[in-house]
């Protein structure tokens, strides 16, 4: 999430109003800061070695470009309000916010908002993380919807605030997910309306709980005595596709929906804390019409909500399902992989900073067209630590190590990986599995309070590791590989794939970057990240996009590819200002790639002054050959 209201980010909000305490650890922060040059020596031979072992990957691709591996030609930075791509692709609008995914779905009109009555029949606002799903024969894609935009959803209400129960229903509806097919002719792709996919889950779609968690008394409400099941799915922000052909829909900011008609409670007082639960929220003012929303009546509540979420894209009746075992924070993605023996691994970012990143492994292992029902409750959650020295381990959160109980750990994740000594890291995004080689990647977004500011938890955020940057706007992209070249294993030597910053202003510092910054690739707060079929990554940027200072020269949000085996970055798309550039899936065919807009300025896409609107955008070579 950037842009949230008044201008403020959602960073930006969370801090205004659940301030960090102030305290820092000087002499730890020199004393990390010193052994970056080491680090940074070890990053190149690391580099090297990739090189080695990445030889045979050059093999199978398509549509290369003589003398790389980049099928394109870069393009350059870009301030104005549109989409750029390189020379030989194209781009149309696939779908944007309020159009209808239903026969009888009149569309919304986004310049007055539009009533309540409908809104849950089209096409969310702040399109997220997607995945693309082959069922069939028919290709459905599944979509989160990440939050709303107070003031334009709500162009009555004063600031944007809700002043009524179909206010607050309204927004409900606009976020969530959306599941529909797609389908391509000689004009290009659309959706196909009348699908029996097609489907919107919003934050009051019924769902059950599973897992740990699942029924323990922390999960009871007033409406749900068992504490099995739960009305919607908040704040959908990255995805994952698990090798079985589910969806998973990752709650990041669940937090902000809530506030307290009375008091908060003081028996949740540690817990609203660490998870940022305050009196106001920010600003959705759900709490005030919607008593689920509000903890002095509904203080268990905000545990149902924080979590990953199961949906099958291929049956529209299914029920959603909350998996506890992955963990309760503020999810980013989940990138699923699947361990030699069979184990599933999915790993996972707390977007927070300070906050840690985990893994899951499961305990039974996938059978392709086995009962796969319980991989996602029966396992282990870890979170990493990451030595100076290049080496890493996955500290496990159990009862022994941690003294909570398996619903505990579920339910307080953070402060159960903070019990471990787990990395506090500079707010980890999307993570990545490289398919075509054993290796992960995490994008580290960037940190202000990076060595000038505890966690919310009160852990220390010394510089070092892979956080080697006090107060770090730029951001960083930090990749392991697990030894034995097995992702369940414990431990694994990681490194900094980049490390974003401007050359051009910071020459000679650590500011300036990797080497494989340039004045011509540079960028700032990686957040999305997707590896393609050929093992390239593709970098989607949501930072400050000014041009003007420390980010000069660096222009709109966009998105890069970047070739894991040279280290090698080139950008290829810029968005509108204003825009953050997020989610990203290919067709079957792997001939259109699909990239999200979310809040874009200016009167992007449709022009003339109008609104500007969230959309997915489809992307295609002129000579139609495979871009991914
Ligand atoms: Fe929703 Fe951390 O991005
Ligand atoms: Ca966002
Ligand atoms: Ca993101
Ligand atoms: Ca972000």
């Amino acid at each position: 999430m950037s842009i949230h209201r008044n201008g403020l980010s959602a960073d930006e909000w969370d801090e205004r109003n659940f301030p960090r305490p102030e305290r820092c650890d000087f002499d730890e922060v020199v004393d990390r800061a010193v052994s970056r040059r080491g680090f940074l020596g070890g990053a190149l031979a690391f580099g090297s070695a990739a090189a080695a072992m990445g030889a045979g990957l050059l093999k199978g691709t398509t549509a290369l470009a003589a003398g790389g591996r980049f099928a394109f030609t870069p393009i350059p930075i870009a301030t104005d309000f549109a989409v750029h791509v390189p020379e030989g692709y194209g781009w149309q609008v696939l779908v944007r916010w309020g159009d209808p995914l239903f026969p009888d779905a009149a569309g919304y009109d986004v310049r007055d908002g539009g009533p309540v009555a409908g809104s849950d029949r089209v096409f969310g606002e702040n399109t997220d993380g997607m995945e693309l799903f082959v069922i069939g024969g028919r290709q459905i894609v599944a979509v989160n919807h990440e939050y709303a935009n107070l003031e334009v959803n709500l162009p009555d209400a004063q600031e944007g605030r809700p002043a009524s129960a179909e206010d607050v229903r309204k927004l409900q509806n606009l976020q969530g997910v959306s599941i529909f097919e797609i389908a391509e002719d000689t004009t290009g792709w659309r959706v196909v309306r009348d699908s029996p996919y097609n489907r919107r889950i919003t934050h009051n779609t019924p769902m059950a709980i599973s897992g740990p968690a699942a029924g323990h008394a922390l999960m009871r409400t007033e409406a749900d005595p068992t504490g099995m099941r739960v009305l919607g799915t908040l704040n959908n922000c990255g995805s994952g596709k698990t090798p079985w052909g589910t969806f998973l829909t990752c709650e990041e900011n669940f937090n902000g929906y809530f506030g307290a008609t009375g008091e908060l409670p003081a028996s949740h007082a540690e817990g609203f804390k660490r998870y940022g639960i305050g009196k106001d929220g920010w600003g959705y003012d759900y709490h005030k019409w919607d008593a689920r929303f509000d903890v002095t009546r509904n203080p268990n509540e905000p545990h149902r909500h924080g979590w990953v979420v199961e949906i099958d894209p291929a049956d529209p009746n299914s029920v959603p399902v909350k998996r506890t075992a992955l963990g309760r924070f503020k999810h980013e993605n989940a990138a699923c992989t699947i361990a030699p023996d069979g184990r599933v691994v999915v790993y996972m970012g707390d977007d927070e900073r300070g906050e840690f990143l985990y893994r899951y492994v499961s305990n039974g292992i996938y059978v392709p067209g086995g009962d796969t029902g319980t991989l996602l409750d029966d396992g282990t959650l870890y979170a990493a630590r990451f030595e100076d020295d290049g080496t890493g381990r996955w500290l496990a959160l159990t009862p022994e190590t941690t003294g909570m109980s398996a619903a505990e750990i579920a339910i307080f994740t953070r402060i159960a990986a903070s019990k471990v000594g787990a990395t506090t890291m500079d707010r980890p995004e999307w993570v990545a599995v490289n398919p075509v080689s054993v290796e992960a990647y995490c994008c580290l977004t960037n940190n202000k309070n990076r060595g000038v500011k505890p966690n919310a938890g009160g852990d220390p955020t010394p510089v070092g590791g892979p956080n080697p940057r006090e107060v770090n706007h730029y951001g960083q992209i930090v990749r392991w590989r697990p030894d034995g070249e097995d992702h369940a294993a414990e431990g694994f030597a990681w490194d900094l794939y980049v490390m974003a910053g401007n050359p051009a202003v910071h020459a000679g510092t650590p500011y300036a970057g990797s080497p494989n910054v340039t004045a011509g690739n540079m960028f700032n707060s990686p957040d999305g990240m997707v590896i393609d079929s050929a093992g390239l990554i593709w970098i989607q940027t949501d930072g400050e996009d000014s041009n003007e200072g420390d980010f000069a020269g660096q222009g709109n949000n966009q998105m890069l590819a970047g070739d894991p085996v040279t280290g090698e970055i080139a950008r290829f798309l810029t968005g509108p200002r204003g825009c953050e550039v997020t989610g990203l899936m290919w067709s079957a065919d792997r001939r259109t790639m699909f990239v999200g807009i979310q809040h874009p300025g200016g009167d992007w896409p449709d022009g003339a002054g109008r609104r500007p609107r969230s959309a997915i955008i489809a992307i295609r070579r002129d000579d139609r050959a495979v871009i991914g």
